[in-house]
């Protein structure tokens, strides 16, 4: 079993589309062990997104998710960094394939529903950023 991250994003939430995303998850094999909705201080963004400070959309990025409110989960299931990845698609919605979230539901690079980790390490800093272990709700 492998936990990992995940981001409602402000685009998702305000179409109402955090059920239809959230069982999109739980269709494929990921159970949601916790989850909040928040609304991101720019200061949050800015150190949740540290990583890609410099880059042209570092910017646009924290000035997005900080515009609208987003829910927060923890994801657990076998493999669940690789799979939430598939099932989210990749970063431009143009270019993610047919049944994923972003194909199905993103509307811009900028605004593309979904975050999810990337690695093993990103998962274990970015559950920590948002919550305490308490928090987590594991099946079993
Ligand atoms: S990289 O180069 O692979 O690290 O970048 P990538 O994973 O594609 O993107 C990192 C995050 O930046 C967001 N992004 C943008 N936001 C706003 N505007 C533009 N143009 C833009 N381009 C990329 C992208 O959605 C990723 O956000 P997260 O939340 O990590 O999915």
């Amino acid at each position: 079993m492998q936990r990992t991250f995940s981001i409602i994003k402000p685009d998702a939430v305000s179409r109402n589309l955090i059920g239809q995303i959230t069982q999109r998850f739980e269709e494929n094999g990921l159970s949601v062990i916790a989850s909040k909705m928040i609304r991101l201080s720019t200061e949050q963004a800015e150190k949740f997104y540290a990583e890609h400070k410099g880059r042209d959309f570092y910017e646009p990025l924290v000035g997005y998710m900080t515009s609208a409110p987003i829910v927060v989960q923890v994801l657990e299931g076998e493999d669940a960094i690789a799979k939430n990845r598939q099932i989210m698609g990749v970063t431009d919605p143009a270019k993610a394939e047919a049944g994923t979230i972003r194909a199905d539901f993103a509307l811009s690079v900028r605004e593309n529903s979904v975050h999810g980790s990337d690695s093993p390490e990103s998962a274990a800093r970015e559950i920590a950023f948002f919550f305490d272990e308490k928090e987590l709700c594991p099946r079993n």
